[in-house]
């Protein structure tokens, strides 16, 4: 089959590589010419474990390629995938217009039937929306067009996996024309025995903000018990290895830390809550979830400058840039919070990360960059630890203490042994456990 893909970011480039490696025919395209650059001189415009070889591979096998004609993009293909950005809105609501402007241009290009699927995350009511607009164009266009819902559940870091081994495909058609166009996009996962959840388009596009908020709730959930195991002595850990043990909670985002951060969980929280209002509803619950959430960060903020004292000509190290391991987001990273309000108060601050050194050194006016952790830790005061990227796990305790002018460390993901930490002479304070002084 042949498919347009609307905007190559972290969703649509994903839709690009893993429907052509399927067979699809696939041709992407970006309002972005950078971005549209990159690809076609056949780089990647961010890291993605995988995503390079795999874009490697389908531009040379030919199943695959890139323009910046939205029109070349549309020419001939029987679905099309909106998966442009949503950003927030200063009130929190999704700003749509990449969203209206890209699926104007496509029922414009339009030359025979269409499916036009929403693939971003949208606040439910998005599709009615779009139906009215391609309705006014449909005066200059006599092709069936219709609009789906199929959102995305891709986790940045794994992306490739999510997309090849989904959990489930989520689609929401309000036509049999439409549930088949879909059903043929995903054959080869329906093959393969992936659920294939067939809905209206309203309940599609609100099942994905209520997944994220859900997720987003169980974090929060356990940052908020944190702050209650430090007051009460009790671990944190223990007390989600009793709840994660009861299959009905579940133990996966049980991980208390520096919480959420992300282009999705933030924003899509934001963009729910605005939407439940307007629908009438005061969603107050997702206000605390992203309360408890800025929370988990003042929290570890405070440690350092309780553990420092006054931070001016303190030098403060963190370990991690982006948002999570596996990427090189740095898009509502604590990490980036907690550097400017570090460096704000006179610190400091040099960071390290794997793969998003420039990206959060661009972001944050005054944030050192280093080459490696122990470059970054050296004559250290204090060391941060805001993403848990694997490599910080295995770190030479005993090198990195020498490199340190004070032995210690804020764990904010929680990734150091505390014994290991008291027999290697490091003061480690946490999130949910107890402290490690000397
Ligand atoms: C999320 C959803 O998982 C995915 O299904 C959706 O399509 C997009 O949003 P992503 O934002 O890429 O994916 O990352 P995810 O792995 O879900 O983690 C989100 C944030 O929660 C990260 O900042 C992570 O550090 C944090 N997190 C996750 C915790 O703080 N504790 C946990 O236990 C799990």
């Amino acid at each position: 089959m042949k498919i347009g893909v609307i905007g190559t970011g972290h969703v649509g480039l994903i839709t690009c590589v893993t429907m052509s490696a399927v067979g699809h025919e696939v041709v992407g395209v970006d309002a972005d010419p950078e971005k549209i650059q990159i690809l076609l001189d056949g780089g990647c415009p961010f890291f993605e474990p995988g995503l390079q070889e795999l874009l490697d591979r389908q531009i040379t096998e030919g199943g695959l390629r890139f323009t910046d004609s939205l029109p070349m993009a549309v020419e001939g293909a029987e679905v099309v995938f909106i998966s442009v950005g949503t950003p927030p809105r200063a009130s929190g609501e999704a700003n749509l217009i990449a969203v209206e402007n890209s699926a104007t241009q496509v029922a414009e290009a339009a030359t025979d039937d269409l499916l036009i699927v929403e693939k971003s995350t949208v606040p439910v009511g998005t599709a009615v929306r779009l139906r009215t607009t391609i309705e006014r164009l449909r005066a200059r266009s006599d092709g069936r067009i219709e609009v789906a819902s199929n959102p995305e559940f891709l986790r940045e870091g794994h992306a490739i996996d999510d997309a090849m081994e989904p959990d489930r495909i989520l689609v929401g058609v309000e036509s049999t024309w439409a549930r088949d166009r879909m059903r043929s996009v995903y054959a080869p996962w329906i093959e393969k025995g992936v659920p294939f959840i067939e809905t209206d388009i309203a309940t599609a596009e609100l099942a994905k903000h209520a997944c994220n908020a859900f997720l987003a709730l169980k974090i929060s959930f356990v940052n908020a018990l944190a702050r209650i195991c430090e007051r009460a002595g009790a671990d944190i850990e223990g007390v989600t290895t009793t709840m994660g043990s009861d299959p009905r909670i579940g133990g996966a985002f049980l991980r208390a830390g520096l919480g959420y951060g992300g282009s999705c969980f933030p924003k899509d929280l934001a963009a729910f809550e605005h939407l439940s209002k307007t629908l009438g509803y005061d969603f107050r619950l997702l206000q605390e979830v992203a309360r408890i959430n800025d929370e988990a960060v003042d929290a570890v903020i405070a440690k350092v400058k309780d553990a420092l004292w006054n931070l001016e000509e303190k030098k403060i190290a963190l370990l991690g840039l982006s948002f999570k391991p596996g990427t090189d987001d740095v898009r509502f990273a604590p990490s980036l919070r907690i550097a400017t309000d570090l460096i704000d108060a006179g610190a400091t601050v040099v960071g390290y990360d794997p793969v998003a050194n420039n990206v959060a050194a661009n972001d944050v006016p005054g944030l050192l960059v280093a080459d490696g952790p122990y470059e970054a830790a050296a004559g250290a005061h204090c060391l941060i630890v805001c993403t848990e990227w694997e490599e910080f796990r295995k770190l030479d305790l005993v090198r990195l203490k020498d490199e340190m002018a004070y032995p210690v460390i804020v764990d904010g993901r929680n990734i150091f042994d505390l014994d290991q930490m008291e027999a290697a002479g490091f003061t480690c304070y946490s999130v949910g456990r107890r402290s490690v002084t000397q």
